[in-house]
């Protein structure tokens, strides 16, 4: 089982949408995969359609009290299965504030959840983070091998990046030594502009100078895909849908399909020729 964390503490850079779509796009692709939603905004879950009810269970029970995953998670789709949030999440910050331990809460829980099973029951479980390095992005740090990086290509694409990476690297010194950034996902991509080519120049630079790097980043490169700015993705939220089932035909659609590929270390060439065929 791969286990990812989507984070950028910046606001409004495409986590959830590529949390969402990319966990759609490899589900499509039949993998098994899980969605949690860690961010008290709950937008991954509310982009799925999972509004939850006063007294519904959600991630915030696993993380303050004796709740199991198991008992919150909720399967979508034939592959795909989230671990809604609900707005009391935000609560939670504050309650884990002074607890010993609560960086490793989560970790311990999934532990827990994945020791009930023979085999690991999804192929991905990816996680949607809130934008901050607070105590529920610390718990996605401490419980997963990876972390995908979304940023958009405009001109502070760069600036915050280096706390984050320091965060990442103190959280792989202190409590989980497999943490590695695997990859920097470009989203709300305008191709032909010279500022995202500049940029993502920029990006593909700053982690290229692998010399110099900590470990926990030293293997970090740009995916070859780059998410296009596209309307239908900034609508599909409104409908409780993944961009597969709102518009199935759209860049978006085409975009996250091929990220999928690439995270899967399948050939991305061929999605879009399947995709031409498709469309004839
Ligand atoms: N490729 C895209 N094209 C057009 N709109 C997009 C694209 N990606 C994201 N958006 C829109 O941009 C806004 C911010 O995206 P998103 O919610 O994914 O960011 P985020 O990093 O999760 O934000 P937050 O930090 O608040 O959690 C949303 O309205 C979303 O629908
Ligand atoms: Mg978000």
């Amino acid at each position: 089982m791969r286990s990812i964390a989507v984070i950028n503490q910046k606001g409004g850079v495409g986590k959830t949408t590529t949390a969402v779509n990319l966990s759609a796009a490899l589900s499509e692709a039949g993998q098994r995969v899980c969605l949690m939603d860690l961010d008290p905004q709950a937008h991954a879950s509310l982009h799925l359609g999972l509004a939850l009810r006063e007294g519904e269970k959600s991630i915030y029970d696993v993380l303050t009290g004796d709740t199991t995953l198991a008992e919150v998670r909720r399967q979508i789709s034939q592959n795909l299965w989230v671990i809604p949030a609900h707005l009391d999440l935000a609560a939670a910050e504050m309650e884990l504030a002074g607890e010993v331990g609560r960086e490793v809460i989560l970790r311990d829980k999934l532990v827990a959840d994945l020791a009930t099973y023979d085999q690991p029951p999804y192929d991905y479980l990816l996680m949607d983070c809130a934008p901050s390095l607070g105590v529920l992005t610390l718990n996605a740090l401490t419980a997963v091998d990876e972390v995908f990086l979304p940023l958009q290509p405009h001109f502070l694409a760069l600036h915050g990046l280096s706390k984050l990476l320091r965060t990442i690297d103190i959280v792989a010194q202190r409590l989980n030594p497999t943490l590695k950034l695997t990859g920097v996902v470009l989203c709300m991509y305008e191709s032909g502009t010279r500022l995202a080519a500049e940029v993502t120049n920029d990006v593909e630079e700053f982690f290229s100078r692998r010399t110099t790097s900590p470990a926990v980043w030293s293997q970090a490169q740009s995916f070859t895909t780059r998410i296009r700015r596209n309307i239908r993705l900034a609508e599909a939220p409104s409908f409780g849908q993944s961009i597969f089932d709102y518009a199935p035909q759209s860049h978006g659609a085409e975009d996250y399909r091929r990220l999928a590929r690439e995270v899967m270390g399948l050939p991305i060439g061929e999605a879009v020729t399947a995709e031409l065929e498709a469309r004839g």
